[in-house]
């Protein structure tokens, strides 16, 4: 988790992107351009917190192939956390095989994998 990734993997990002967000390094790796990161704060932290360690609420979570390990309960508990903890018109991204009951959740299905609180 060192923040740096080879040109395999920024590749296919649109040109525009890789020159506006990235910064080439001399052994040609890429890291995040500094003033992008700085907006970024970084932390690790367990899912099953009662309350999550962030001051300000997400504008998009991204937590892809994690609640495929969860049981159901666990994984609604979170859900809603997801919800409570994010802003209104913020996306939640999940995995492309897993989804959210509908019946269960006020997150908006958008499209598979993705829902957006409204
Ligand atoms: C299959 S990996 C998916 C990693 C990544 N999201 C991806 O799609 O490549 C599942 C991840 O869930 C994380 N995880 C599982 N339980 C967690 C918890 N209670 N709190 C935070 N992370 C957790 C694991 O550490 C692992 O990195």
């Amino acid at each position: 988790m060192n923040g740096m990734y080879g040109k395999d993997e920024v590749d296919s990002l649109p040109a525009r992107w890789r020159l506006n967000y990235f910064q080439k390094l001399d052994n040609g790796k890429y890291i995040i351009n500094p003033e992008l990161k700085k907006e970024i704060i970084f932390r690790k932290f367990n899912l099953m917190e009662k309350v999550f360690p962030f001051r300000q609420k997400f504008h998009t979570i991204f937590c892809r192939n994690v609640m495929i390990y969860f049981k159901h309960e666990t994984k609604i508990d979170l859900i809603k956390k997801f919800y409570d903890f994010m802003e209104y018109g913020g996306y939640l991204f999940i995995g492309h095989t897993e989804s959210i009951p509908r019946d269960l959740t006020n997150f908006r299905y958008i499209m598979p994998g993705i829902y957006r609180k409204v």
